[in-house]
C-alpha cells in the first residue's frame, strides 16, 4: 500500500516538500495544496509552488480547484508549461469561500457540473488526472449521483475523505460510508481523514486490503516520521524522532529565510506548524516556541523542546 502527503494550504508548500522528503521520505507521493485562478489570474505564490526550479521532490501532482472548464484551462496551461503530466482534481475543500463559488466540496451537490469537468479533463490527452473529494456538501449520499461521471472517467485514483464539506473537521471520518463508496467505485481508492499513528495506517490496510494507499495530512505534521514507521514496522524512538526534527527545521529554516524577512514573516509561517508538531511534547516545551517574539528567541526554543523531549 502507497502512502501520500495531503495538501494542506499554509503547510504543505514546496519548502516543506523538499525537506520533508529529503530528511524523513517514506512517502510515495505529494500533492500541492490547490492552485486557483481568481481575478484574471493565477497568484504568484501559488506559481512559485508549482515551478519545477522550486521543487525537488520526483513524485510531486499539482492540485487544481474549479468549477468550469474555462476556470480550469489556464490552470493546466502552468502545469503543462511546467512539465507535469498528472493534475489531482479537489473536490474537497470546505472552505466558505471557495464552497461558495462552487470550488472544491461546494462542487459535490452538482453532477451536471462534475460531469462537464470530467469531460473537459479527459480532453487534455497529454495528462492523467486523479480527484480529491469529500462525500458531499451536506449529505453523505451525494457521491451516489455522482458515481456514474467518476466511474466512466479514466482517473488514476480518488482519494476520499469521508466527510461533509459542512461537517469541514468537526465530526469523526464515517469509515462506514467510506467502506461503501469502496464498494462502489471503479477506480483504485485512496483513504484520507484523522490517520495519525503508524497503528491506524495498520488498521486500515487490515480493514481495508483493496486500498490504493492512505493519504495523511496532519497526522504528517504531527509526526512527519509515519512513512517511514510504516516501511520499517515500527516508530522511530522519541531521540531520533527529535533528531531529525531539528534537521527538518533547519533545513526549512535555511530553505525560507531568503523569502521571508524579518522576525516576524518568519514566526507567523514557522509557528503554526508547533500546533500539530509532536502533539505529546509537553506544554511547557512547546509554550516558549508559540510566545517567541523573535527569530534568536524562537530557535533557542525549539531546539530546547527538541532536547528536552527525551
Ligand atoms: C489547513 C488545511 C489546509 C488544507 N488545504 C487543502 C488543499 O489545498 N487541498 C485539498 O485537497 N485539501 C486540503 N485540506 C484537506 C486535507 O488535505 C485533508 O483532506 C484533511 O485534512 C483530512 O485529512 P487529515 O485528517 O489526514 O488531515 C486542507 C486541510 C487543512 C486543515
Amino acid at each position: 500500500m502507497k502512502l501520500y502527503s495531503a495538501p494542506l494550504q499554509g503547510f504543505t508548500e514546496a519548502v516543506w516538500r523538499n525537506v520533508h522528503n529529503s530528511v524523513f521520505g517514506g512517502i510515495d507521493g505529494y500533492f500541492t495544496p490547490f492552485l486557483r485562478y481568481e481575478h484574471g489570474e493565477i497568484r504568484s505564490k501559488d506559481i512559485r509552488d508549482v515551478e519545477r526550479k522550486n521543487n525537488t521532490v520526483p513524485n510531486l501532482v499539482p492540485q487544481i480547484i474549479a468549477a468550469t472548464p474555462q476556470e480550469m484551462h489556464p490552470l493546466m496551461e502552468l502545469v503543462a508549461k511546467e512539465g507535469y503530466n498528472r493534475v489531482d482534481i479537489n473536490m474537497g475543500c470546505s472552505f466558505p469561500l471557495q464552497a461558495r463559488k462552487k470550488h472544491g466540496a461546494g462542487l459535490l451537490p452538482h453532477p451536471d457540473m462534475v460531469a462537464a469537468l470530467l469531460d473537459a479533463a479527459v480532453g487534455y490527452k497529454d495528462f492523467a488526472f486523479s480527484v480529491k473529494m469529500r462525500l458531499g456538501w451536506e449529505s453523505k449520499e451525494e457521491w451516489r449521483a455522482l458515481l456514474p461521471a467518476l466511474n466512466s472517467a479514466p482517473l488514476e485514483h480518488i482519494a476520499m475523505h469521508p466527510r461533509l464539506g459542512v461537517e469541514q473537521y468537526k465530526k469523526p471520518a464515517d469509515v462506514e460510508a467510506f467502506a461503501e463508496f469502496l464498494e462502489a467505485c471503479k477506480h483504485p481508492v485512496i483513504y484520507n481523514g484523522d490517520v495519525t499513528s503508524l497503528a491506524d495506517i495498520q488498521r486500515f490496510e487490515q480493514q481495508f486490503p483493496s486500498l490504493k494507499g492512505i493519504m495523511i495530512g496532519r497526522g504528517l505534521l504531527a509526526n512527519p516520521a509515519l512513512g517511514i514507521e510504516y516501511s520499517l514496522g515500527r516508530e522511530l524512538p522519541v531521540e531520533e524522532l527529535c533528531r531529525l526534527v531539528q534537521e527538518m527545521h533547519d533545513e526549512m529554516f535555511a530553505g525560507l529565510s531568503p523569502r521571508l524577512q524579518g522576525n516576524t514573516q518568519f514566526l507567523t509561517k514557522m509557528k503554526p506548524y508547533w500546533e500539530h508538531l509532536l502533539p505529546t511534547l509537553p506544554k511547557r516545551l512547546r509554550k516558549p516556541i508559540l510566545k517567541a517574539t523573535t527569530i534568536e528567541k524562537y530557535q533557542v526554543a525549539v531546539t530546547t523542546a527538541l532536547r528536552g523531549f527525551w
